[in-house]
């Protein structure tokens, strides 16, 4: 099997592995396939949290069971080697006799971490890693944090004027983009665990927070209310998804906890430093409660403190040609929240547009 050969199959068990997004979380997306003779004789994902792994699925996907000694196995996480919810891949690639292995990257949960390739190698099976290794890191981005920073992956999304204003002077921001590009923010909430926005923009914008624009499961929602401030009839506290509240401890006597916890909403109380709720502590909540990505659909001082606070991994930016002028409020440049002197360095990602708007992905550098 030559090179290429590896990278095209790797590819293929990406395009699958994404299948899983926003159905498989907290664990990893995985795709799977299986080549012999230079033909794909089998391929699978792992569809649902829970439910069998990609390999497994592969396994049983393939009709000539007799082909298993002379096949190559592909996968773009390293196989499990301990009992989860189900048993270990590696020992079905073993008893299948299935001759080499191709991993994309580690799995960095502590259960896993080598101890599968180690495993295979073992018992005489070829293993090559590293294959399309960026790609298959990135696709798990938010797993791969949530086990090695124990923190879930936080990105930003704003939306802005071509002069960098995420809400007109009166403080409206519903309309800055246009439905395509609404439709991608629905898509991307539909494959983010949470999204977190503050009372601030509730009141002003009275949103939802849930997927409309297209299929998939709603995010959970979170709310940053420390002093109870969110109206009990705003959207957000609806029964069409869950939705945890943030306040500060200083609030937990308030008559309005109780009004919200019968309303269905989860109320949690975190400590909050010179008059600002510790994100930190909200995000280290969140990790505990399994959320291993969530998108902070905040204003700009909500923004600026995730930023400041070295929280955020990446940020996606809806470009509008609109000029609002004025003083409409910018992203970034809020009330008392200055960011750090040194500039904030950042990796763009290849622009892409949404019907008249311009989507930029860029990454922080740590
Ligand atoms: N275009 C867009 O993408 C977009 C997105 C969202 C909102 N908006 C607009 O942005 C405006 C609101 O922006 P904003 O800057 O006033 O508010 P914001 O950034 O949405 O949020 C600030 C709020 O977050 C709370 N908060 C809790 N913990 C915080 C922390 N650690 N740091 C900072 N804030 C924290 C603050 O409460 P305390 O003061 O009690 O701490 C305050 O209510 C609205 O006009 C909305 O329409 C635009
Ligand atoms: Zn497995």
């Amino acid at each position: 099997m030559s090179k290429s050969d590896d990278v095209l199959y790797m590819r293929r068990c990406l395009e699958l592995a994404a299948h899983g997004a926003g159905s498989v979380n907290p664990n990893p997306m995985v795709g799977s396939v299986i080549v012999s003779n230079g033909e794909i004789i089998g391929e699978g994902f792992h569809q649902k949290f829970g439910g069998p792994h990609a390999e497994v699925n592969a396994v049983a996907s393939v009709a000539n069971e007799a082909l298993f000694p002379h096949s190559t196995l592909y996968v773009n996480l390293e196989p499990c080697s301990h009992f989860g919810k189900t048993p270990p891949c590696t020992d079905l690639i073993i008893e299948k006799g299935i001759p080499r292995v191709v991993i994309g990257c580690r799995d960095p949960h502590d259960a896993v971490a080598g101890k599968g390739t180690a495993k295979l190698i073992a018992t005489g099976i070829a293993v090559t890693e590293g294959v399309l290794e960026a790609e298959c890191k990135k696709l798990n981005e938010a797993f791969i944090k949530s086990h090695t920073a124990g923190l879930p992956f936080v990105a930003l999304k704003l939306a802005e004027t071509l002069d960098g204003k995420i809400a007109t002077s009166h403080g409206a921001s519903k309309w800055i983009t246009g439905e395509p590009a609404r439709g991608e923010v629905h898509r991307l909430r539909s494959i983010y665990d949470a999204v977190i926005i503050s009372e601030a923009t509730i009141r002003a914008d009275d949103a939802l927070l849930t997927v409309r624009h297209c299929s998939g499961r709603n995010p959970l929602r979170v709310v940053l209310d420390r002093q109870l401030n969110a109206p009990l009839t705003a959207k957000i506290f609806g029964s069409e998804a869950e939705t945890l509240l943030f306040a500060s401890s200083l609030s937990s006597g308030s008559p309005k906890v109780e009004q919200l916890r019968q309303i269905g909403v989860t109320v949690l109380f975190v400590n909050e430093h010179a008059e600002k709720l510790d994100l930190l502590e909200v995000l280290l909540e969140l990790h505990k409660r399994h959320i291993l990505s969530v998108m902070v659909e905040g204003g700009s001082r909500l923004s600026a403190s995730f930023i400041r606070e070295n929280l955020v991994d990446k940020i996606y930016m809806f470009i509008a040609p609109k000029l609002f002028g004025g003083d409409g409020l910018s992203a970034f440049a809020p009330l008392g929240i200055t960011l750090p002197l040194d500039a904030v360095n950042l990796q763009f990602e290849a622009p892409r547009f949404f019907g008249n708007d311009l989507l930029l992905e860029a990454y922080l550098r740590k």
